[in-house]
């Protein structure tokens, strides 16, 4: 079913982490390799699609004939994004990102103070990027993932309705699953379906979702 979907396909996929800065030598920021959001976009264009990724700071090579725009914090893959989305007929979010940003980002090295034993740090919300891109008119299919380590299909559900997304991945994750890990454990949910695949490496999950990317969306269309 999916190659032919695919082929030609256009597809947007944000991975990795964002990194909020706090001064030039430290950041926030939140435990992802890329390695789920690189593997969808390496299958993808196996499959024949063309490939948009946005990728926050990670340290893998791009895969091949795939166009990588590399952005840091959240701020700039929000921007990245909302440059992109209405080019694509589908956007899969798989990156983690930084919920709240500093509300200032000094542009030296904070230096202790003598006898300081304790810092606080002030905190804004970033903007909800997948939310946003399934709240536009001319939104493409909104794929997002949700990591967790309990209750992990309650929360999805949570999340998908919450950011009325078209789909979400819920993302069992824990011992040797999920964040940096080669292995995954993915259940993907609409608002009709709901497929548990089982632990594989992040490449076959990534094959499966796209299989079932195509499944729902030639459903709808037939
Ligand atoms: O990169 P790896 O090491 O391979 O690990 C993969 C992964 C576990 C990071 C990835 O597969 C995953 O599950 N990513 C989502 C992590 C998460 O739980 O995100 P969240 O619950 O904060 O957000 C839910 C959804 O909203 C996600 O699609 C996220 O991309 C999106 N989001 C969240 C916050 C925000 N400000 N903007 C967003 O778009």
């Amino acid at each position: 079913i999916s190659q032919p979907y695919w082929q030609g396909q256009r597809l947007l996929i944000s991975a990795g982490p964002t990194f909020e800065d706090l001064d030039p030598v430290r950041f926030l920021g939140n435990r992802s390799s890329g390695k789920m959001g690189f593997a969808i976009a390496e299958q993808a264009q196996k499959m024949g699609a063309k490939v948009t990724l946005i990728a926050g700071p990670v340290t893998l090579a791009t895969p091949f004939n795939v166009h990588r725009i590399d952005v840091r914090s959240a701020q700039q893959m929000f921007a990245a994004v909302q440059a992109h989305y209405a080019q694509n007929a589908v956007f899969i979010s798989a990156a983690a990102v930084a919920d709240f940003a500093l509300a200032q980002s000094s542009q030296h090295k904070i230096k202790k103070q003598p006898g300081q034993d304790g810092l606080t740090l002030q905190l804004v919300k970033n903007p909800d990027i997948v939310a946003w891109v399934a709240a536009q008119s001319d939104k493409p299919f909104v794929v997002g993932f949700a990591a967790e380590t309990q209750n992990v299909l309650e929360y999805a559900r949570a999340k998908l309705h919450a950011k009325k997304l078209d789909m979400i991945c819920a993302n069992q994750v824990g011992e040797n699953l999920g964040f940096e890990r080669e292995q995954n454990q993915l259940t993907l949910l609409s608002a009709q379906h709901e497929k548990i695949l089982p632990t594989s490496t992040k490449s076959e999950q990534a094959q499966q979702l796209l299989a079932f990317i195509a499944e729902q969306q030639t459903s709808i269309k037939a």
